[in-house]
C-alpha cells in the first residue's frame, strides 16, 4: 500500500442550518442490509448504522444517503416497497429510525433517504385492493392496467421487455394486465391518479417532519407515461423513440414529469431549511437541467464519470461539460463512480477498457465468469485512489458507496444458488446482476462475517475481503480508508466557491486544475511520472517519487 501526505487538517462539520449544505457535501451511500447487522440475522440494519455513527463521523462524510429500508419482500433489494412510511421489520422500527436521525444529526450528519415513486411492490396494500377489484374500478386506476390482446385476449397488451428482462406486462387472470418496467413484484403506478400525487406528498412530509434532510428519487425520469390507445407501439418502435427523447417519449423523461416535482418542491421547501433532493434520471444531458432546477428537486446525478474510463481527456470533457450544466441549471453538479447498481470501480479501473474499463463492458467481463487473469487488482485500485482524489477537488457533491473507502472490488464469484439479483433470474445467463457490489462489509479481519454480524451474511464474503477489514486499515495510515479521512477531512478545509480553473500542463496524460484559495489538484493518467507543478503537497494518491508525480496518481497541492 502507498504512503498518503496528511497536513493538519481537523474535520469541521458543516452548519448546521446553512440551507446550500448539499452543493459541495460528501455524501455516503449506505446500502442497509450491507452495512452492518446490529442482530446478528445475517440482514444489515438500523442497530447496525447506529452502531457505526462513529465510523460516519471519523469517516468525515457530511451526509448519509441510505437506500431503501422499508418493508420488502426483496424482489428487487428493498425497492419494491410494500409501505413507504414504515420501517422494515427485518431491519428494524420507526423508533429505531428516530434513534438513527438523532445520532446521525448529532455527529453533524445529514441524512438523504431513497424514495421510489415508479413503482411499489406487488404486496402495497394498493396493489393488493386492485387485484382484487374488477376491471375499470377506481383500485386499478393508480396502477397501469390494460387488457390483453391476440384472438383470445391472453396475449400481453404489447411485446415491451422490462428493464430487468422479460415481459413488461403480468397477467392477473382476468384478462388484464399490469405494467412493471422492473420485476413483476414492482407494478408501475399512473401518475396521472390524484390519489397517487397526494399519497406520495404525504410521504415527503411524513418522513421531512422526522427530521430527514433530503431524497433521493428513484428513476426520476419514469413516473410521467402516456401510453396510446390501442395498438401500443412495439418494443423496436419505443427503442427507437429511444433516440429522440424530446420530451415525448412514452414512457421516460417525459415534459408532464416536471409537473409532479413543482408539487413536491413546494413541500420540500415548507420546512426550514427546504429539504433537499436528487434525481436519480438517466436522461439525455441537455435534459438534465430541468430535474436539478431549484423550482424541480434541485439536484440530479450524472452518471458520465461511471461510465467512463480511466482517462485524462475524458474525465475532462465531461467534467466541463457537467459544471456548465450545472450552472444552467442554477444547482451544483454531482459526481459518482459507484453505486449499487454497477461494477464498483476498482475493479472496472483495473480492466483493460472496453474489455471491461467502463460498467457496460464490466457486466460483459462478470458475464464471462470475472476472469482473475484480466483483471489488474493492484492497478485497478490505484486507479480508483487518483480518481477518489480529482473527485474530491471537484465543486460539487461527491457521492461515496460503502466499501469504496476499503478499496473493495467487485465480488465476482458469488455462488448462483446464493445470488438475489432479479436481473440474474429474470435474464438467466445473460445478466450476472448486482450482487457482486452488494456483498456485506468487512469490519474486523476475522470472527463470523468479518465483523458485519453474528449471523451468516445474507451474500457471502470472499476471503479476500479480510484485508480490507475496516479494523486492518484504520491503524494504517498508508490504507485507502486513511487516504478518504485525510482528505474528506482536508476537503472541507479547503472547500471554497464552486469555481474551477483547468491549468494547461501541455501533457495530454495530465490532468490540473485549481479551485480559489490556491487549492490545486493533479492527476496522472498515463504511467511514467511527470514532474509536480509549484506548490505543497498536501496529499497524495500514492508517494511521490523524488518530487515527481508517479503513474495513476493524484496529489492536492497548496499555494
Ligand atoms: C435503483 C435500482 C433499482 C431500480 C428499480 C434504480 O435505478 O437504483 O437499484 O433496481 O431503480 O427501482
Amino acid at each position: 500500500m502507498s504512503e498518503t501526505l496528511f497536513v493538519n487538517a481537523e474535520a469541521e462539520p458543516l452548519a448546521e442550518q446553512d440551507p446550500n449544505w448539499w452543493r459541495q457535501a460528501a455524501v455516503y451511500q449506505i446500502y442497509p442490509r450491507s452495512f452492518a447487522d446490529g442482530n446478528g440475522d445475517g440482514i444489515g440494519d438500523l442497530a447496525g448504522i447506529i452502531s457505526r455513527v462513529p465510523y460516519l463521523e471519523a469517516l468525515g462524510v457530511d451526509a448519509v444517503w441510505l437506500s431503501p429500508f422499508y418493508p420488502s419482500a426483496l424482489a428487487d433489494g428493498g425497492y419494491d416497497v410494500d409501505d413507504y412510511r414504515d420501517v422494515d421489520p427485518k431491519i428494524g422500527t420507526l423508533e429505531q429510525f428516530d434513534v438513527m436521525t438523532r445520532a446521525l444529526h448529532d455527529a453533524g450528519i445529514k441524512l438523504i433517504v431513497d424514495i421510489v415513486p415508479n413503482h411499489s411492490s406487488n404486496r402495497h396494500v394498493w396493489f393488493r385492493e386492485a387485484l382484487a377489484s374488477p376491471k375499470g374500478s377506481p383500485a386499478r386506476g393508480r396502477y397501469i392496467f390494460r387488457d390483453g390482446v391476440g384472438p383470445d385476449g391472453t396475449e400481453p397488451p404489447s411485446d415491451w421487455t422490462s428493464i430487468f428482462g422479460g415481459s413488461a406486462w403480468e397477467p392477473v387472470g382476468d384478462g388484464q394486465f399490469y405494467l412493471h418496467l422492473f420485476a413483476p413484484e414492482q407494478p408501475d403506478f399512473n401518475w396521472d391518479n390524484p390519489e397517487v400525487r397526494e399519497d406520495f406528498l404525504t410521504t415527503l412530509r411524513f418522513w421531512a417532519d422526522r427530521g430527514v434532510d433530503g431524497f433521493r428519487v428513484d428513476v426520476a425520469h419514469g413516473l410521467a407515461k402516456k401510453l396510446t390507445d390501442d395498438p401500443l407501439p412495439t418494443h423496436a418502435d419505443l427503442e427507437l423513440a429511444e433516440a429522440v427523447r424530446d420530451g415525448a417519449h412514452m414512457l421516460w423523461d417525459r415534459d408532464e414529469v416536471h409537473d409532479i416535482y413543482t408539487q413536491w418542491r413546494a413541500v420540500l421547501n415548507e420546512y426550514d431549511p427546504p429539504r433537499t433532493a436528487v434525481a436519480e434520471a438517466w436522461v439525455h444531458a441537455s435534459r438534465r437541467p430541468r430535474y436539478a432546477s431549484p423550482d424541480g428537486l434541485g439536484q440530479a446525478f450524472n452518471f458520465d464519470l461511471l461510465q467512463a474510463g480511466f482517462d485524462a481527456a475524458e474525465f475532462r470533457r465531461i467534467i466541463g461539460d457537467n459544471l456548465e450544466l450545472a450552472a444552467r441549471s442554477g444547482s451544483s453538479t454531482t459526481w459518482v463512480f459507484s453505486n449499487h447498481d454497477v461494477v464498483r470501480h476498482a475493479t472496472r479501473y483495473g480492466l483493460p477498457r472496453h474489455a471491461g474499463g467502463d460498467t457496460t463492458a464490466s457486466q460483459e467481463w462478470l458475464r464471462q465468469g470475472g476472469n482473475e487473469a484480466v483483471l489488474d487488482r493492484a492497478l485497478g485500485l490505484r486507479r480508483a485512489r487518483a480518481a477518489i482524489l480529482l473527485m474530491l477537488a471537484l465543486p460539487g457533491s461527491a457521492y461515496l458507496y460503502q466499501g469504496e473507502e476499503l478499496g473493495l472490488h467487485e465480488v465476482a464469484d458469488i455462488p448462483d444458488s446464493a445470488r438475489q439479483d432479479p436481473t440474474f433470474f429474470r435474464n438467466a445467463g445473460v445478466e450476472i446482476g448486482r450482487d457482486g457490489c452488494r456483498v456485506p462489509l468487512p469490519w474486523t479481519a476475522s470472527g463470523p462475517s468479518l465483523g458485519f454480524g453474528d449471523g451468516a451474511p445474507h451474500l457471502p464474503q470472499p476471503a479476500w475481503y479480510a484485508d480490507h477489514a475496516v479494523e486492518a486499515q484504520t491503524a494504517d495510515g498508508t490504507s485507502t480508508l486513511s487516504l478518504y479521512r485525510e482528505a474528506l477531512a482536508l476537503r472541507r478545509r479547503l472547500q471554497g466557491d464552486e469555481e474551477l480553473a483547468w491549468i494547461d500542463s501541455g501533457d495530454p496524460r495530465v490532468l490540473h486544475f485549481r479551485r480559489p484559495g490556491g487549492w490545486h489538484s493533479v492527476t496522472n493518467f498515463g504511467s511514467a511520472p511527470i514532474p509536480l507543478p509549484a506548490g505543497s503537497v498536501v496529499i497524495s494518491s500514492a508517494p511521490l517519487t523524488e518530487q515527481q508525480l508517479p503513474g495513476n496518481a493524484t496529489a492536492w497541492l497548496v499555494e
